[in-house]
């Protein structure tokens, strides 16, 4: 065991939510040692270099590359990319960091695998690996942190931005259900703060919402406050959608999972409230207005 090894943060290059980013780059500010997996060399991996970050390369699908990175570190970040390969993933860590004896483990998941079962599972293949990561986990006997953060509100930059800039309009196929998106910010600030300090949260499972539950109108008025212009939601059959996602040329396994996270919304399975940030970190968690505030561009900018 080496609790005085580095952190390993995963998934650090960052894609999306950027979450093993933005975990490195906290984690380095509290002074803290930082191993930083990517898979390639490229600016990302340099700018995590120049943080002060010990930026290792692999692929986590490569049990050996696997291996090489967990070895010395004492507390691990694991979190990749929404992709088909997930499960495997998440058994080569665990069967890596029983070998090697890590002291906490923190195991990125989504909110919906607390409503799932064996009875009780959906079409996304995302959700069903999360949900058997889980299961693998628990029985590897593992320290574990659980994180269960709902829909991440950077999925509104490519899922809304470019119809707010171009139409004032968030076209979604959510119907009149409720949600609550989390910043990755503020899901960043949580796993930080667990792997700064695991022992009291070993076995625990966090669920992360952001500060309100509203529908998609809700979320278009604070849109509007945001950018000091109108936005409106307007509600797309889902079979539209999902044709567009297709035209948009994405991986099979990322579109089925985007197309069930439409569904679930519209059968209101996401309106969610939870105080898991607050609880874990002492700060609440970020507005929709407040993050559009902060991220304008994105969405054709605020008008003055
Ligand atoms: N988006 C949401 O709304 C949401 C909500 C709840 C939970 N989640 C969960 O959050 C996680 C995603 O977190 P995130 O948005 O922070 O991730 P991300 O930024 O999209 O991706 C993190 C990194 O994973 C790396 N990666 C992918 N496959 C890899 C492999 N085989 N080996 C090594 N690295 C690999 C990617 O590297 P490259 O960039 O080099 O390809 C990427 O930089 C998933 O577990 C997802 O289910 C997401």
């Amino acid at each position: 065991m080496a609790d005085n090894g580095p952190i390993l943060v995963t998934g650090a290059a960052g894609q999306l939510g950027g979450i093993g980013r933005t975990v490195t780059g906290l984690l380095l500010e509290r002074g803290l040692p930082v191993r930083a997996m990517v898979r390639r060399e490229d600016d990302r991996a340099a700018a995590l270099r120049t943080a002060g970050a010990e930026v290792v390369v692999g692929d986590l699908l490569e049990p050996a590359d696997v291996y090489r990175v967990v070895s010395g570190c004492g507390r691990v970040y694991f979190g990749m990319s929404v992709s088909a390969g997930y499960l495997e993933a998440t058994v080569t860590m665990a069967a890596v960091a029983r070998e090697v004896g890590v002291n906490a483990l923190v195991n990125m998941s989504q909110m919906t695998v607390s409503q799932m079962s064996i009875q009780n599972t959906t079409p996304s293949r995302q959700q069903r690996q999360h949900w058997l990561s889980e299961q693998a986990l628990a029985w590897s006997g593992l320290p574990v942190v659980t994180i269960r953060p709902t829909m991440f509100l950077e999925s509104l930059f490519p899922l809304a931005g470019p119809t707010v800039r171009d139409r004032g309009r968030i076209e979604l196929p959510f119907g009149r259900g409720k949600t609550s998106p989390v910043a990755a910010a503020d899901v960043a600030r949580v796993v930080a703060a667990v792997l700064a300090d695991p022992a009291p949260h070993l076995g625990r499972v966090y669920e992360l919402t952001g500060p309100r539950s509203q529908d998609m109108q809700g979320i278009a008025r604070e849109f509007s406050d945001a950018l000091n212009r109108e936005v409106t939601y307007s509600d797309i059959p889902p079979e539209e959608w999902e044709r567009e996602l297709q035209r948009a040329g994405l991986p099979e396994h990322l579109t089925r999972h985007l197309v069930t996270m439409g569904e679930l919304h519209r059968a209101g399975r996401y309106d969610r409230l939870v105080d898991g940030v607050e609880r874990v970190t002492g700060r609440a968690a970020m507005s929709v207005r407040d993050f559009v505030t902060l991220h304008p561009d994105e969405f054709g900018g605020r008008r003055s």
